[in-house]
């Protein structure tokens, strides 16, 4: 149906490599770094990329997206051997939640603002970069940061998913764009951070936005052209217009109200998996928009597809099943989780299962043939729902987790979800799913409807959070449904999974280590700590008999921005850097630059800028910050993540001020000029507002 390209002879010899192991290195070694042969990253390799463990092809690992690298040269016995080999740091603020890809020997990496950088794998020397140039601006349409995770390899060609739409296609010898599609509504709030997938020649891309109002959609273009071949919306638009398809005017009948006004949300902004065998193409669905279901359809419905895993046919798009894991949600319950295809012995029968650990805190095994419900269990502490029916295969809602008129009860998991869009991997060998989860409590408030605003979060409730939120590495047994071990660790954030054929477990930390444990028991084997937080997933790959390790640091994302790291990393500056590690290698961290502590204020007085303090110009610094500036600087200024923090600006940066806000004096380094948003003057009050907080923090009056 679509074009191949005719096999070249170096994927004939990857061919033979895969039925010979150990030669694997026939073909590349003998390419120059950057050179990757034109056509290498074949529909074939990736379909069989499991069988190819020296190379990272694809997102998850493999189309089933299990991240289980088969290379065991690290092991349990040689992995405290483990050092740094090399690292590169990524000159952009903001944070890293990339999936690096390994293919002949260079590494692909996204970095923040959807920039890509190609490294060659064994001495991380630079190769090209690639910038889209992202207006600054659209970075208020980004919930959750300014990042991306990761970017596909099909045939000679990288792409990425850009935060303002796009969808790229870059030669991968040189990092030139081949070419570009706007895949979203420009004018709609949507934002890419998702990596795109390879699917029989198709390119598949989502979105994200469900914070503010959109409708969920995905993509398919073709690998060459750029062309789109199918669309499929998540959730239906007006009635009035007519429906896209069947199913969706199925699931109109689910909603009430004018829904479309609201977008709908459903959007799939990260997770995908795909069977070959079953020709199905598996998809995770978010949050309601806004996330309050009475002002989304007051008249009650499941509101589908949101919070779906969606099986479609890959070839149009159509819908083959669908499993909504949070009917009606209220509570921005996302299901766009990592999905990991595993065959499972269940009964005594081998089953071809799909797994999630949605945001809800059930972990969800599924038939993926068809869609049925096989078991789900709370992987943490859960009180929106008591269980999940398993003759109606939903989950028993609780009255508590009701909050219009509001507000609701103490509920857990919070907003954040029990597990967010961190990598979670699975080890055929131990049977086990790793992944990092978190325990927070959230008291939801339906006072009020919602204002939607533009450019910023309107989810149609309030929110307080109820308690110190904790967070763990978790190895859970999906075939019993139970715990198999669980590490406390520093930070409630953390970063996602590797699992390894040498019986390791690597996950990074909020607090900065990056840890190899014992797959079977959680014993910390190994630890390295890089003083900057870590939310990204490892991989490994092999080059010359060498195995390798790979994890991006980067501390952000929407759980970063105003939590700070903690341990080590609390005290440093956070910028992203890619770090890998081999055995017996120990080349020295790269120098950090220590946080700036809160500024000497005793020459910088308010009247000396020329700033207003009467209250009316506070209070409306106030609210001008919290339109435009909280998304990156965080509560008052005091992010803690890569955005700069406000309250600590050197003296000097006071008097550019104006320079930096509205001039965009800062705009390569992602800081938007807002000449297009503010007024100098209503600038200047933003600044008085900043200056009064940070002579409130430093105790002065
Ligand atoms: C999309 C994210 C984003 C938004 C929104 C944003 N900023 Fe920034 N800001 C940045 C980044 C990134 C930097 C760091 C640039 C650099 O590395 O030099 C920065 C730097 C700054 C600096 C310089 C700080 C220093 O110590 O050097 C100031 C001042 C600043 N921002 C003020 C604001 C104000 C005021 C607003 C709202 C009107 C705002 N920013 C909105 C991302 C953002």
């Amino acid at each position: 149906m679509f074009a191949r390209r005719i096999p070249t002879p170096c994927f004939v010899l990857l061919c033979a490599a895969l039925l010979l192991p150990g030669t694997g290195a026939g073909c590349t070694a003998d390419t120059e770094p950057g050179a990757l042969e034109a056509g290498s990253v074949t529909t074939e390799r990736l379909r069989h990329a499991g069988g190819e463990p020296e190379s990272w092809l694809a997102h998850g690992g493999t189309h089933a997206e299990d991240r289980f690298s088969r290379l065991e040269q690290i092991d349990r016995e040689s992995v405290h051997r483990l050092g740094l080999a090399w690292s590169h740091d990524f000159n952009l603020r903001g944070g890293v939640e990339a999936t690096p890809l390994m293919a002949g020997d260079v590494l692909y990496v996204s970095g923040p603002w959807s920039t890509v950088e190609a490294l060659d794998a064994r001495s991380g020397t630079p190769l090209w970069r690639y910038d889209p140039e992202v207006p600054r601006l659209r970075g208020l349409y980004a919930c959750c940061d300014v990042v991306n995770r990761g970017v596909a390899l099909h045939e000679d060609r990288v792409f990425v998913g850009t935060l303002d739409g796009r969808l790229v296609a870059l030669d991968a010898a040189t990092g030139t764009p081949v070419w570009e599609v706007v895949t979203t509504e420009n004018d709609m709030p949507y934002t890419i951070t998702g990596a795109p997938r390879v699917v029989e020649g198709l390119i598949i891309i989502g979105n994200g936005g469900a914070e503010y109002p959109v409708r969920g959609y995905v993509s398919a273009y073709a690998s060459g052209t750029g062309a789109l071949v199918w669309r499929t919306y998540t959730v239906p638009g007006n009635p009035a217009d007519g429906f896209e398809s069947e199913a969706l005017e199925r699931a109109a009948e689910s909603w009430s109200g004018e829904w479309w006004l609201h977008g709908g949300g459903g959007t799939a902004w990260d997770a995908m998996a795909y069977d070959p065998e079953l020709d199905l193409l598996y998809i995770g669905t978010g949050n309601g928009s806004p996330w309050s279901r009475e002002v989304r359809s007051p008249g009650g419905g499941d509101n589908l597809y949101l919070s779906s895993i969606l099986a479609l046919r890959p070839s149009d798009g159509s819908l083959v099943w669908h499993y909504q894991t949070t009917p009606g949600d209220n509570w921005d319950f996302t299901a766009t989780q990592p999905m990991i295809l595993a065959d499972l012995e269940i009964d005594g029968r081998l089953r071809k299962t799909i797994m999630q650990a949605p945001k809800n805190g059930f972990f969800y095994v599924l038939d993926r043939e068809t869609g049925d419900f096989i078991s789900g269990e709370n992987y943490v502490r859960v009180n929106w729902a008591d269980g999940i029916d398993p003759v109606t295969a939903r989950p028993r809602e609780q009255p508590i987790a009701s909050y219009h008129p509001g507000p609701s009860g103490d509920l857990t998991p919070w907003f954040f979800g029990g597990h967010n869009w961190q990598s979670m991997s699975f080890n055929p060998e131990t049977g086990l799913a790793y992944f990092p989860v978190h325990e927070g409590g959230v008291i939801y408030s339906g006072a009020e409807g919602p204002t939607l605003f533009e450019g910023i979060f309107s989810v149609g409730t309030g929110a307080a959070f109820t308690m110190v939120p904790m967070g763990f590495l978790l190895a859970w047994d999906p075939v019993a449904q139970q715990e198999a071990w669980r590490i406390p660790l520093a930070n409630w954030w953390n970063g996602g999974t590797l699992s390894t054929a040498g019986g390791i477990v690597f996950q990074g930390g909020g607090d900065g280590r990056f840890a190899g444990y014992d797959a079977e028991s959680g014993e910390v084997l190994w630890e390295f700590s890089s003083g900057l937080g870590i939310i990204a997933a490892p991989i490994s790959y092999e080059l010359d008999g060498v195995q390798y390790v790979t994890v991006a640091a980067g501390w952000g994302g929407v759980g970063g921005r105003t939590n700070a790291p903690s341990g080590e990393a609390e005290a440093y500056e956070q910028r992203g850097r890619l770090m890998t590690f081999a055995l017996d290698r120990d080349t020295p961290r790269p120098p950090l630059f220590p946080r700036s502590a809160l500024p000497d204020l005793g020459a910088l007085r308010l009247d000396d800028l020329g700033l207003a303090d009467d209250a009316a110009a506070l209070g409306e610094g106030e609210k001008l910050y919290a339109l435009n500036c909280i998304i990156c600087h965080g509560q008052a200024g005091s992010s803690m993540g890569t955005m700069p923090n406000l309250q600590r600006m050197a003296p000097g940066t006071h008097r550019i001020f104006g320079d930096i806000v509205h001039g965009g004096r800062l705009e390569v380094m992602g800081m938007p000029g807002f000449a297009e948003r503010l007024s100098e003057e209503e600038v200047a009050l933003i600044h008085g507002y900043l200056v009064s907080r940070i002579r409130m923090a430093v105790g002065e009056p």
